[in-house]
């Protein structure tokens, strides 16, 4: 990399992690200096932080469409989605999830025997072979609202009315992790047992999450043991800090959320079709009325993944693929492979994300470097 090549550093990768907005830093500081209490004390100290963390809870509850006792708090999404599908499903194979699930759904899943319903060419759950899949057994069944990868909306609708009417007894799950900055999640998943949200998604700090455990879904099996927090659904002193910026957080993407779905909407459009136009034998992995805006899978002929991304952070745009395995390589995205992909496609597919710090100047700079990165490639 030269100096002349970088002038600035374009970031499109907000599916991974987004900056933390200025409300959650302000929320959060006073809480890693002079509030430091442990919320679950009974002095003073202890109450200023408990009333933090209940305010907290109330703001977090609301803007979910749940109740503060539904709520409980978590590490991050990882977490959240691990406690839905332990604390619900005993290793006897009675969990579903739908192939295009993060890791952190779909490998909970498979370790309590559970099994994987397909999803179409589009990446949308196959309703025929969850409805097959569905009886008397089925504890629990998660479906994610958006994809991390793709962008892809799934009809959660449609899912929780196939499993009140095929198994009535399980429980439906929604990772809501990457939708909670675009979509209103708390309309759209009022019917759902049980949601994961992820702070640093959405302009929080990481490390903290919250899933929603509303009714049936409240006695949930806890997976961290050893103290009665979280109304004994989840062991542990509550990381209080992380807790306020998230609530701070959430606030203001519920605030902004409708200017910035419109602008980041404009943005993404521009720059997808600005690639498409200068760059030949590039597609998109789903149609636009399928995904939300925010999140562009772009498939490109005759170039691997891997090495773009190296030369498009060279020329300072920050991207992503599939997912890095342990030894740091890319492999193929298990999403894409699920959508009938073979893994020599699913190998040229880049996903360019864009969040609420996303500007007019980032797409300029990126419909720049998207051009000359695949043609030094392409030779
Ligand atoms: C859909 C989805 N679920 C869960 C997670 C995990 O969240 P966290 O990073 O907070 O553990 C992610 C993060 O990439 C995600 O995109």
């Amino acid at each position: 990399m030269t100096g002349r090549e970088r002038d600035r550093t374009v970031y499109l990768d907000h599916a991974a992690t987004t900056p933390m907005c200025a409300e959650a830093v302000e929320a959060m500081l006073p809480f890693l200096a002079d509030s430091y209490g442990n919320p679950s004390g009974s002095h003073s100290v202890a109450r200023a932080a408990r009333r933090a963390l209940d305010d907290a809870r109330e703001t977090v509850a609301d803007l979910l469409g749940a109740r503060p006792g539904d709520v409980v708090f978590t590490s991050g999404g990882t977490e959240a989605d691990n406690l839905a599908i332990s604390g619900v499903a005993a290793g006897d194979g009675s969990a579903l999830c739908s192939a295009v699930e993060h890791p952190a759904v779909l490998e909970a899943c498979l370790a309590v025997g559970g099994s994987v319903v397909g999803v179409d060419r589009r990446g949308v759950v196959d309703l025929d072979e969850l409805a097959d899949l569905l009886d008397e057994r089925v504890r629990l069944v998660s479906v994610m609202l958006v994809n991390n990868e793709t962008g892809v909306r799934q009809p959660l609708e449609s899912v929780v009315a196939l499993v009140h009417a095929r198994a009535p007894e399980a429980l439906v799950h929604s990772d809501a992790v990457q939708a909670f900055s675009w979509l209103d999640v708390a309309a759209l998943t009022a019917s759902v047992d049980l949601v994961s949200v992820s702070a640093h998604k959405f302009g929080g700090p990481k490390g903290v999450g919250a899933l929603v455990a509303r009714d049936r879904a409240a006695l949930l099996r806890p997976i961290l043991r050893g103290g009665p927090q979280e109304r004994e659904r989840r062991a542990g002193t509550q990381n209080v800090a992380g807790i306020v910026a998230m609530a701070a957080a959430a606030k203001a993407t519920v605030r902004d959320r409708e200017e910035a779905s419109r602008r980041v909407r404009d943005l993404s459009t521009r720059l997808v079709g600005g690639i498409l136009e200068t760059v030949p034998c590039v597609h998109e992995a789903t149609a636009r009325k399928d995904r939300v805006d925010a999140i562009c899978n772009l498939g490109i002929e005759g170039v691997e993944a891997e090495e773009l991304l190296v030369v498009l952070d060279e020329l300072g745009v920050c991207a992503s693929a599939g997912s890095a395995c342990a030894s740091g390589a890319i492999e193929p995205s298990h999403v894409l492979l699920a959508m009938g992909r073979t893994i020599e496609e699913a190998k040229r597919h880049v996903r360019l994300s864009l969040g609420h710090a996303t500007t007019a100047a980032d797409i300029d700079a990126a419909l720049l470097a998207f051009p000359r990165a695949v043609g030094r490639l392409r030779g």
